[in-house]
């Protein structure tokens, strides 16, 4: 009788159906009240002495492996039951889609060429990885000139001269090779610098460069396009030139705008002045236009370039320039509304 009930248990373990009626059969042939069961009990009575506790233990685990198999097999078959009633429902309400959200630095850069694409700007792009010429030497920085110190360069290789751009202008100079003046003409991108990484600067940052030619450009039309720009991106409309020196613009100048004090929390935004450098600008130097073939004798022009971070820092108070990079989504979240 022992290795009938051990059969019979072996049986019950590899049964299954996904049939409510083929289940029930089965819990009526094992566990009913004129089932294989009830009849092994009265069976049991007649066994010998000697063999009846290894055989009531196997009938106790048979009947036991049958109810739980009894049970599984309901309980799975109502989830299915689940899931079929909820998908086949076509009435029922769609799954809520979350909401995605743009990262700061796309929405200030779209912003930025929202902004100048409406006084005609068109946006162009270049490669992230240069070559010296449209880098530095069409910009009017030759090999050993000491303004190459002041951008600390990944340079990739020497022959043929392969760098990082560590700027966003050279794509001006690119842009002049391949297009005739009027040329007004904005690129953003991602530049790069071998910096130390500090809670203010990276060695990866994205710039927007701004460049316009045409005849008789002056440095008026310049300082009409910044005020335009500071008052659209900022609200602000009070700016001041101050004297700079970039190789590739003559006379050159950068832009402060008037921040206010308001916001100065730490002294760390205008260090207490109310004044803020956003970026640098100037009349492109005859040397470029002559470089990218250009006749400086007929046409001039205008640039300027400023960083997109440093912007997105001051709209959003973001205190850390890490944070743009490090995708954590409890900062990415908080632009969600921003479109
Ligand atoms: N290329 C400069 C930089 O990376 C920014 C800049 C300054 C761009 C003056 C210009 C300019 O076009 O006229 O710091």
């Amino acid at each position: 009788m022992l290795k009938k009930v051990q059969k019979l248990i072996a049986d019950v373990e590899v049964f299954k159906t996904t049939s409510r009626d083929e289940i029930e059969a089965f819990r009526i042939k094992y566990l009913g009240s004129k089932g294989l069961l009830k009849e092994l009990f009265n069976e049991f009575k007649t066994v010998d002495a000697s063999m009846k506790k290894d055989v009531g233990q196997a009938l106790n685990n048979l009947r036991n492996t049958t109810s739980t198999k009894v049970q599984e097999l309901n309980d799975s078959l109502e989830n299915a039951q689940e899931i079929k009633n909820f998908y086949g429902d076509l009435t029922r309400p769609s799954e809520p889609i979350e909401l995605g959200s743009r990262h700061p630095i796309s929405i200030v850069r779209n912003r930025i060429i929202e902004v100048f694409s409406k006084i005609g700007f068109t946006v162009s792009e270049g490669p992230e990885i240069e070559d010296d010429w449209h880098n530095f030497t069409a910009l009017n920085l030759p090999e050993y000139h000491p303004a190459r110190d002041m951008q600390d360069t990944f340079f990739i290789e020497k022959d043929p001269d392969l760098l990082l751009r560590t700027h966003t202008s050279s794509v001006q100079v690119r842009y002049m090779e391949n297009n005739e003046p009027p040329i007004r003409t904005i690129s953003p991108g991602r530049v790069f610098r071998n910096e130390d990484i500090s809670s203010r600067s990276h060695c990866i940052f994205h710039q927007v460069e701004g460049l316009y030619i045409d005849t008789d450009v002056s440095f008026a039309d310049l300082k009409q396009t910044l005020l335009y720009f500071t008052k659209e991106m900022f609200g602000k409309s009070k700016i001041r030139l101050r004297p700079s020196y970039f190789p590739f613009t003559e006379p050159s100048a950068e832009v402060d705008i008037y921040w206010g004090l308001e916001t100065e929390i730490d002294y760390k935004i205008t260090k207490g002045t109310g004044w803020l450098e956003i970026m640098g600008c100037g009349m492109v130097d005859p040397n470029v236009l002559k470089n990218a073939n250009i006749d400086p004798e007929k046409y001039t022009g205008y640039a300027f370039g400023m960083g997109i971070e440093r912007i997105a820092m001051l709209l959003y108070q973001i205190p850390d320039i890490r944070m743009f990079y490090e995708n954590d989504v409890r900062f990415l979240e908080q632009f969600k509304s921003i479109i």
